[in-house]
């Protein structure tokens, strides 16, 4: 065995030993004077025979038993040279989920947040399903619609002011809702007020019809429901359970408009709602969800529509000449 160590040593050394020479070709032994193991000799002084059998066995002898790269020269193991191929794999990996992962993020920053999930329903307050309430020979409904910031709550007070109606605004009496201790629906009605979705109907229709409840037991039987209905299940709910409505009074107008009245009361309004986010939501909620009832109610001849994009008390002015006789 030392032997055979021996003969491992680098090439580059110039040296063999002379055993593994006299082992490995055994008609070249007669060259070699016996018997003087292990001692060197310089290579030059021996035969070419001799040394590529030597080196031969040299070069056996690395592949056998040398792996970790000590040795350098011709005989010595090479570098593993597939290092970098190997790694590759792993970065195609890291890379692609890399931009899988930001093209996730990308494509949920323009999806509208869920709202809260619907087997809410199992906790919304239950409607009545035995007809209307209240008669409407006794008790007057207007709707008043429009879009976000037209000035529906301001013509309201007009109205108040002159003819004594009761005005009752659904986001006021969310708003109002959302913030009462003990309420269950705080949350919820937070979440979607932000979203500028519609709550769902159960809730705003109680809220509508106790606070009704409370002026007629106080004698007064007009009503202005402003920003109310929003949605078609609203409009045919609120009619098949509380009381069928006079007509509708919309006030139209542009959204560039609406846009410079929001953000104008935004600055002192203090509502989550009035910011440019939740205009936008808004806006589109107006069109696709609540034009339906407008046109619904247009088709029944119950809508009375108004420029709503005129100042303040050119829009009143409108307002009591379409409607002053009916008002009476
Ligand atoms: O009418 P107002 O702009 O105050 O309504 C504010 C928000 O209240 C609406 O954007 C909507 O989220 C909610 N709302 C509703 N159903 C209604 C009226 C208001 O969900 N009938
Ligand atoms: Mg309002």
């Amino acid at each position: 065995m030392k032997s055979i160590m021996k003969a491992v040593r680098p090439a580059s050394l110039q040296f063999v030993s002379r055993t593994i020479a006299t082992r490995s070709l055994p008609s070249i032994r007669s060259q070699l004077p016996l018997p003087r193991y292990n001692c060197l000799r310089p290579a030059s002084s021996l035969s070419p025979a001799v040394l590529s059998v030597a080196r031969r066995s040299t070069l056996g002898s690395n592949s056998r038993h040398y792996t970790t790269g000590h040795i350098s020269g011709p005989g010595a193991p090479r570098p593993p040279k597939d290092n970098k191929l190997k790694a590759w794999p792993f970065i195609l990996i890291f890379v692609t989920g890399a931009v899988a992962f930001a093209a996730v993020l990308e494509n949920r920053k323009d999806k509208p947040k869920p709202m809260p999930p619907t087997d809410t329903s199992k906790s919304l307050p239950k409607l009545r399903d035995d007809g209307p309430v209240f008669s409407p020979d006794d008790v007057k409904v207007i709707f008043v619609l429009g879009g976000p910031g037209v000035g529906k709550g301001t013509q309201c007070a007009n109205l108040v002011k002159d003819y004594h109606f009761v005005h009752l605004s659904a986001g006021d009496l969310l708003r109002e809702e959302r913030t009462r201790s003990g309420t269950e629906y705080g949350e919820l009605i937070e979440t979607y007020i932000k979203e500028g979705k519609i709550v769902p109907m159960e809730v705003t229709i109680v809220l509508l019809e106790n606070a009704m409840k409370k002026s007629i037991e106080a004698g007064k039987h007009k009503f202005l429901i402003d920003g109310f209905p929003r949605q078609m299940d609203q409009a045919l709910k609120f009619e098949e359970v509380v009381v069928p409505s006079q007509f509708t009074l919309f006030f139209d107008c542009d959204e560039e408009t609406m846009t410079k009245r929001i953000t104008e009361r935004g600055k002192t309004s203090g509502r989550s709602d009035d910011n440019p986010e939740s205009m936008l939501k808004r806006f589109r909620t107006f069109n696709e969800t609540s034009m339906p009832v407008v046109n619904y109610f247009d088709g029944q001849k119950k809508v009375v529509k108004v420029d709503g994009a005129k100042s303040v008390d050119a829009v009143y002015a409108d307002v009591k000449a379409h409607i002053a006789d009916r008002l009476k």
